[in-house]
């Protein structure tokens, strides 16, 4: 394999509309924080770079949905996701953001590039288009029937309940998420990268040299190039993104999967001003750490605009992870079922090395994979505090009980003894090469198959029980026993840097480089080591059944809250809204209208004088219990006739997304017919 001379880590920027879940740790940040860490202890020249994603559709939508900016929403998830990443202990060399200058200008000026070349193509297609709100609609702003499984809330892109990928106009009804009203077709001009006129590139780069990809990564590539590629819009109708840099291109931005992956590029000139060995060298190894949801763009996509840009290095490998569910259910942002990074900081601090460990455990890496808070409990219980935990804790109580705390000379070895040494090597290495392949279930299997080795050695050679009968043989025991241990503290630092630090201190050691760890003199007869402590102690029950509840409530809202609650519609001005009459009324009598379920016909004092007004509020209203009650009408609404009669105005009801109605109602110190401003 090539020698390279310096390492660029990217991890996926994740999108600032949420804080980060275990779904993102396992499948990128955790495995790409080892890498990271394993290539630093092998004394690699290496940056990781990430940041925050804050372009793009989830987040106008997120925006929308509160009411308030998209920069808002930016700027607390980004110090939200900022910060639990740092307090966790993904060390990043720089965690940047999108929105940043440098990253306007890095887009802007790749997407110039392209275009003066002429790898776009310009076209214009019909969208649609929201004539209430006066916007055209990204497809997540389109719901509607979807024809696969007549689900109605189907989205423009998917269908959540089938799976089924779509494309908006696939819908049946469609409607706008924005005003609930139909959307129209319109012309509107984008920018395409011609991706048909990389296929050929595409083909070699990838079928050809990248036949060691992971088999999900190479498979995924090879279906989107057998399928052929198609032109793909690298533009945007929305008021929030890059803007395309070019001369009237108005309220066009560029697509957020077109300025996210070079966000990697901005991240590091930020970081350095030598960023371009980085990126423009070809002795640079480059490793994108993504989802599964990513490889077409990080595989595909991004290296079609690095290649046509032409002074760039291509990946080198893209190690994508499947997805992470959570106690058998996908995990998901919008229904609140995940667990939350900040979240967990705070119910279990100081404990980050559990939820590495677990994670990486049982890291979706070939397939998806559940977390259960009952395996989170066990792994901890069963693996670091039985085993790890148990194996060091043993030999540095029983070095301090015999020897005070020094460590012993090695006697005469048996042959159990040199198996045992010849054994830690082996294991470095396996791990290794483990970690090389990106498997890095395996690699953490090796690490614990050390503290096994070391656990099992103390079981069966039992120091404690031959001390007094032969305390030289203890000697060569705890000698051995502690080896293992500094050893252990070298090899875990990927996975669990906390607690292999800690370890050194028990040890009372410094830093060992990566490739001594497997010597059989890490530390020498004669140094004392550390008082020693807990590495880890165990989840209680109470722990578990407190997060397990916490969930059972989040589920809960869920099913209550049913559909989320409706996005915010598009702003109208103040005299649209004064047009609105709306008046303080009293209901004087109410009565079904006959055939229908429905329907009540109201007789409603409004001030200005006694009329009726048909409303649709019979399923949640007895006749006799709202006799009485005080209201507020919208007075000029045009009339119309509803079976028959004539209603004069519409009462103002309050909504919930399950359909459940309430009165908007005045407190009832006002005369009839005071104006609702
Ligand atoms: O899927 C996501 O969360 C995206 N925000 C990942 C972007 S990765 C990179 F291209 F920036
Ligand atoms: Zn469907």
């Amino acid at each position: 394999m090539k020698e390279y001379k310096r390492y660029l880590i990217t991890s996926a920027l994740p999108y600032a509309n949420g804080p980060i879940h275990i779904g993102h740790l396992a499948g990128v940040y955790v495995p790409s924080d080892i890498y990271t860490r394993y290539l630093r202890l092998r004394g690699r020249d290496v940056i990781h770079v990430c940041g925050s994603d804050e372009h793009g559709v989830p987040i106008t939508i997120k925006a929308r949905q509160e009411g308030v900016t998209p920069r808002q929403i930016v700027d607390r998830y980004h110090e939200l996701n900022k910060s639990s990443f740092e307090k966790f202990g993904i060390a990043f060399d720089i965690y940047s953001r999108t929105s940043s200058t440098v990253h306007y200008e890095t887009a802007s000026e790749i997407f110039k590039t392209l275009h003066d070349r002429g790898e776009f193509i310009e076209k214009t297609t019909p969208q649609y288009y929201d004539q209430e709100a006066g916007q055209f609609l990204a497809d997540r702003y389109i719901q509607g029937t979807c024809p696969h499984c007549s689900n109605e809330n189907a989205y423009g892109d998917q269908c959540e309940k089938c799976g089924s990928s779509l494309n908006a106009t696939d819908l049946i009804n469609p409607r706008s998420t924005i005003s609930g009203s139909p959307p129209v077709m319109r012309e509107t001009r984008h920018w395409f990268l011609a991706l048909d006129r990389y296929e050929p590139f595409l083909k070699k780069w990838i079928l050809e040299e990248k036949k060691h990809w992971k088999t999900n990564v190479y498979g995924q590539c090879k279906s989107w190039l057998d399928q052929g590629l198609q032109p793909r819009a690298v533009s945007r109708d929305l008021d929030w993104g890059v803007p395309v840099p070019l001369e009237g291109a108005v309220g066009k931005v560029l697509y957020v999967w077109f300025d996210a992956p070079i966000g990697y590029i901005s991240a590091t000139k930020e970081l350095t001003p030598d960023w371009e060995k980085y990126w423009k060298d070809n002795d640079t190894r480059m490793i994108h750490f993504i989802g599964k949801d990513n490889i077409v763009f990080h595989c595909i996509v991004f290296p079609s605009i690095l290649h046509a840009e032409g002074s760039y290095i291509l990946p080198d490998n893209v190690p994508a992870n499947e997805f992470l569910n959570l106690e058998n259910d996908k995990i998901s942002t919008s229904r609140n079922w995940a667990v939350w990074l900040h979240e967990y900081l705070e119910d279990f601090p100081g404990r980050q090395d559990v939820l590495r460990y677990v994670l990486c455990a049982s890291a979706p890496e070939t397939k998806d994979n559940d977390f259960t808070w009952k395996d989170f409990q066990a792994r901890n219980n069963n693996e670091l505090v039985a085993v790890y935990g148990n194996f060091v804790n043993r030999a540095i109580v029983l070095t301090h009980k015999y020897f005070d705390g020094k460590v012993p000379e090695r006697g005469i070895l048996s042959d159990y003894d040199r198996e045992v040494l010849a054994g830690i090597p082996r294991i470095r290495m396996a791990l290794e090469a483990s970690l090389e392949q990106f498997r890095f279930r395996e690699a953490l299997k090796e690490a614990m198959n050390l503290a096994r080795l070391g656990n099992k050695y103390l079981a069966d050679t039992e120091p404690w029980i031959i001390f007094k009968t032969d305390p030289e043989r203890v000697k060569t025991i705890l000698n051995i026993a502690l080896q293992i241990s500094a050893s252990l503290s070298v090899i875990t630092m990927p996975f669990l840097p906390d607690s292999a630090f800690r370890l050194m201190g028990f040890l009372n050691i410094d830093n060992i480089p990566w490739e001594k760890a497997g010597d059989s003199d890490l530390i020498t007869a004669g140094h004392v080591i550390g008082s020693g402590g807990l590495l880890f102690e165990k989840i209680t029950d109470q722990e578990i059944e407190y997060q397990v509840n916490k969930l059972l409530a989040a589920r809960d809202q869920n099913d209550k809250a049913g559909l989320s609650i409706a996005p915010a519609k598009g702003n109208i001005s103040y005299d649209e809204f004064s047009a609105m009459d709306i008046r303080t009324a009293t209901i004087l009598g109410a009565e079904r209208v006959p055939k229908t379920k429905k329907l009540l016909k109201l007789t409603l004092d409004t001030g200005l004088d006694t009329r009726t007004v048909v409303s649709g509020i019979a399923e949640c209203f007895d006749p006799a219990s709202i006799t009485g009650k005080q209201v507020c009408v919208l007075v000029n609404l045009e009339p119309r006739k509803i079976r028959g009669i004539e209603s004069q105005g519409m009462i103002l009801m309050a909504e919930d997304p399950e359909g459940n109605l309430d009165f908007v109602s005045p407190g009832g110190s006002l005369e009839n017919g005071s104006v609702v401003k």
